[in-house]
């Protein structure tokens, strides 16, 4: 990474503030997956082991400047409390005296929480007074939330105007991680996506036409390039406005360096409820009440032969509707020929995470992202404003 981590300034015994993605599903008042609570350790306890007193701030889903009792940071402060070993106190809110007064007062090696930052109606503005505020908290500014590094916010990048600004080291290991697959994949390197809509996936799918050697389409998305290519989709989810886009992307795969795979056959059923009647069929067969809820057999065994000779697996998206079963068959199938091969398996954040979780194989999984959508942004544009907003590593 070209840009300064902890590593390269001197945090000893400093006030550091370190914007963290703690946006983690509650269930009952309780963080329900702890992952990038836990993937934030390395850098809380660099800072730690060098006397630094620690300023976290993160936002919970999306409040829209308004204060709401289920988004406070509580159950988080618990957890990362339980996970550290270490007391971590938390405030009720983002900035104000009261805030600044427990900052004051904090020594060093200690932690503290502020409230979800998206409370705050100039967060998502990019409010250069609330990026201030912010910034007097601290005297130097970590970013180490790359699950949020894609949104130019106070809290990700307008802060970064008003103190040394650098990277903390999972940001540090997403942006070499993820750039490697771009720029130096083992190979064949294969990238298999999926989940419902293209059009969330355009751009990653373009770039990776240009480094990728084999490409793998499933999930609803396949549906929209099926109708693209003049099939009927039956009853099945598709996107009216990719068409064209799909068909854009159908011109460039003739041309692309990459092969690129569509389902050949898939599981129709007639309804995307559990114990729906279902058969497999070509995809040309399509009609009627059919929805397309996973790909069929005779394409499961074409992408696992593909699966079994790749060195690298870039994996964004289920195959089908993995939520319900049966109709997680052919995601199941190919998570576990890819759990089983030789290939560095990497798997782009959000949906294909659970799917790996619920299916147990979590395990097998070489390195998981923590963005969604930053992830799928860092690999389309090579950067992000919250990257970009980072001291530069020769400066
Ligand atoms: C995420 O979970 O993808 C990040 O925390 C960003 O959240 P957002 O999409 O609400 O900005």
């Amino acid at each position: 990474m070209n840009k300064k981590t902890v590593r390269d300034i001197p945090v000893e015994n400093k006030k550091v503030l370190v914007r963290v993605d703690y946006n983690v599903p509650l269930k009952d008042g309780k963080v329900q997956d702890d992952t990038r609570i836990r993937l934030s350790l390395p850098t809380i306890r660099y800072l730690l082991e060098r006397n630094a007193s620690l300023v976290l701030i993160s936002h919970l889903g999306r409040p829209k400047g308004e204060k709401k009792e289920e988004l406070k940071l509580d159950p988080v402060a618990e957890k990362l409390e339980e996970l550290l070993g270490k007391k971590v106190t938390k405030v009720d809110e983002v900035v104000g005296d009261r805030v600044a007064g427990v900052v004051n007062s904090l020594s060093q090696g200690e932690v503290l929480l502020l409230e979800n930052v998206r409370f705050e109606p100039g967060e998502e503005k990019n409010d250069p007074g609330l990026a201030k505020q912010l910034s007097r908290l601290g005297e130097i500014y970590v970013n180490d939330a790359f699950g949020t590094a894609h949104r130019a916010h106070a809290s990700t990048e307008g802060i970064t105007g008003f103190l040394p600004s650098v990277a903390g080291l999972l940001l540090e290991k997403e942006v070499d991680t993820l750039q490697g697959c771009l720029e130096e994949p083992r190979r064949p390197l294969t990238v298999v996506m999926g989940g419902a809509k293209v059009s969330d996936k355009l751009g990653v799918i373009k770039r990776f036409l240009q480094t990728a050697d084999y490409l793998l389409i499933g999930g609803g998305m396949a549906n929209t390039f099926l109708v693209a290519q003049g099939y009927s989709p039956g009853s099945s989810f598709y996107e009216e406005d990719s068409l064209e886009d799909a068909r854009e992307l159908l011109g460039l795969f003739e041309q692309s360096r990459a092969r690129v795979y569509l389902p050949r056959d898939l599981v129709a059923a007639d309804s995307v409820e559990e114990g729906a009647s279902q058969r497999e069929v070509p995809v040309n067969s399509l009609s009627g009440e059919d929805r397309a809820v996973d790909v069929g057999s005779s394409t499961m065994e074409v992408y696992e032969e593909v699966i079994r000779k790749s060195e690298m697996i870039v994996w964004n998206g289920p195959l089908g509707v993995f939520e319900v079963p049966p109709f997680h068959r052919g995601t199941e199938i190919l998570a576990r020929a890819a759990v089983d091969s030789r290939a560095f398996l990497l798997l782009g954040g959000g949906d294909t995470v659970s799917a790996f979780e619920n299916l147990n194989l979590i395990q097998g999984v070489d390195y998981v992202s923590t963005g969604g959508g930053a992830t799928l942004e860092f690999w389309e544009k090579g950067d992000l404003p919250g990257i970009k907003a980072l001291q530069d590593m020769y400066s």
